[in-house]
């Protein structure tokens, strides 16, 4: 059985102050929280501060993105082993904002989770077609060629430890959240992709809805069977929600 994780994407959002309020309320509701995975991907400068407060709690955390490269004259760039040094579970590849504003394409994706994964960061690998891309029904085709970029560059048993996550970009933000049917609709093309090469890769692999879900329509989201969490930004920054999600996911 997969267990559900939800995981928060909090993006370029919050200060040390705003977050010590967020996580403290968020520790506070754990105990409701039985059946879910809980994890949060924070901006690169807190994360030091975020391991500080999270370190005990069942409550894991995250980057939201990491250089391809191991190390060196990359002024700027922050390492999977940087990352790793802080006791990070997790790091993003391959977001949409990523791959649309810092024009991240599907073989600097691929290299980016070959980095995460050498350093034993799971990487939460996302994934999604563009409102042109869904309206000239090429959606599948748009999530098969970025699984297959990973694949080709780091197998298929790679996907084993990592996370997938499916995020339509017309739904990133916007509040138009995919129906439970056409998400649940890409996610079984996805477990199925994976399938043909692995069966057993397949039934492990959790794989995360993201796209405005919030408190309102997480339960049901997350009843459709190969919806095995989510990916949460805008409302994984207010506790009570966030939590409701997690609690929704048992
Ligand atoms: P929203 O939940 O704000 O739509 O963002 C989703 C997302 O991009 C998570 O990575």
């Amino acid at each position: 059985m997969r267990r559900p994780l939800v995981a928060g994407n909090w993006k370029m959002n919050g200060s040390k102050e705003s977050i010590k309020a967020l996580l403290d309320g968020i520790k506070a509701g754990m105990g409701d929280v039985k059946e879910a995975e809980v994890a949060v991907c924070v901006p690169a400068i807190y994360i030091a501060e975020v391991e500080s407060q999270l370190t005990g709690s069942p409550i894991m955390w995250g980057a939201q993105n990491l250089s391809n490269e191991a190390s060196g004259a990359f002024t700027g760039e922050i390492s999977a082993a940087m990352i790793n040094d802080f006791n990070c579970a997790y790091v993003a590849v391959g977001h949409s904002e990523r791959r649309t504003l810092f024009g991240e394409d599907d073989a600097m994706v691929a290299k980016k989770f070959a980095a995460a994964r050498a350093s034993g960061l799971k990487p939460i690998f996302c994934i999604g077609e563009t409102l042109e891309e869904r309206e000239q029904g090429i959606t599948n085709d748009v999530v098969a060629r970025q699984i297959d970029a990973v694949v080709e560059l780091e197998g298929i048993e790679a996907l084993a430890d990592s996370v997938v996550a499916y995020e339509p970009v017309w739904a990133i933000g916007t509040g138009k959240t995919a129906s439970p049917e056409q998400a649940q609709e890409v996610h079984a093309f996805i477990r199925q992709r994976i399938a043909e090469k692995s069966a057993d890769v397949a039934e492990k692999v959790q794989i995360l809805y993201g796209g405005s879900m919030n408190a309102g329509n997480a339960a049901e989201l997350l009843s459709m069977a190969d919806i095995d969490g989510g990916l949460i930004g805008g409302a994984s920054l207010k506790a009570e929600d966030f939590l409701t999600i997690c609690r929704a996911a048992g």
